[in-house]
């Protein structure tokens, strides 16, 4: 194994939401390092700062104070253009509301960020039909994305991000509107490429058995992190919390 930067560091991390008697501080100078193809939770109560730290490290907004580096350089003297090509390089993204355009396919719906980025229909379209197949959505890839189940929007969300071929995914709650066994589903794909790939994993989640899952866990309280966990706890079925 060759040593390299972390692919994501923070230093003193600070984000203040509002002013004067609205403001209101989000993360309270937040500074650790997450590690190339590491699994790494985010965990902690409604409203302690998990979305908003998330937003920080995929460089989607920026800090009041502190650095995000990746890949050992701090990301604070980029250009925005510069940023998000960097941010459309090197991550993927999932939610827990789909962010799905209704009215296109699926095929379309997971190639718009080659669009964007100005890949041809022809190539978009041999990628699109690949990482669908990945994940065993080929045969809905003429359907709207409308006329899916949840687990399958979801698989439609997780190949869009991996057309881009990320080196990091960040899933905010991506279980979060889904049942039990249809998250087991989702879970277990996220794992795969975790393991199968080496893709870090970043994930923002409620869900103890999904944070158990990851080899670390950083728990969250009023903008702090205030305790750390290392190890997957386990993915057995039945272990109490
Ligand atoms: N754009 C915003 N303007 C003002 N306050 C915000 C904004 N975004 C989030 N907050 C506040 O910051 C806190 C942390 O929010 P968030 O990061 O979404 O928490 P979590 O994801 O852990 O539920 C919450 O109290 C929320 O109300
Ligand atoms: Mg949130």
């Amino acid at each position: 194994m060759t040593s390299s930067a972390p692919v994501l560091e923070t230093e003193n991390l600070v984000k203040v939401y509002g002013k004067g008697a609205s403001r209101f501080d989000a993360l309270k100078g937040l500074t650790f390092e997450i590690a190339h193809g590491e699994s790494v939770a985010i965990v902690g109560k409604s409203g302690s700062g998990k979305s908003t730290l998330m937003h920080l490290l995929a460089l989607l907004d920026q800090p009041t104070s502190g650095v995000v580096a990746l890949e050992g350089d701090p990301i604070t003297d980029l250009k925005p253009k510069q940023i998000s090509a960097l941010r459309n390089d090197t991550f993927g993204f999932i939610f827990q509301q789909f962010f799905l355009n209704p009215n296109q396919t699926v095929l379309e719906n997971v190639t718009l960020p080659l669009k964007i980025a100005g890949v041809s229909k022809s190539e978009r379209n041999r990628r699109g039909m690949e990482v669908l197949e990945q994940l065993e959505m080929d045969s809905k890839a003429k359907n709207k994305a409308t006329d899916l189940s949840g687990g399958q929007k979801q698989r439609v969300c997780i190949a869009r991000a991996l057309i881009n071929k990320p080196s990091a995914l960040f899933a905010d709650e991506p279980t979060g509107n889904l049942d039990s066994n249809t998250s087991e589903i989702v879970e277990d794909i996220l794992f795969g490429l975790h393991r199968d790939h080496g893709i870090t994993l970043v994930v923002v989640t409620h869900d103890e058995d999904l944070a158990a899952r990851c080899q670390r866990r950083l728990i969250m309280q009023d903008g702090e992190i205030v305790r750390e966990e290392h190890g997957v706890q386990s993915t057995d079925q039945g272990v109490t919390a």
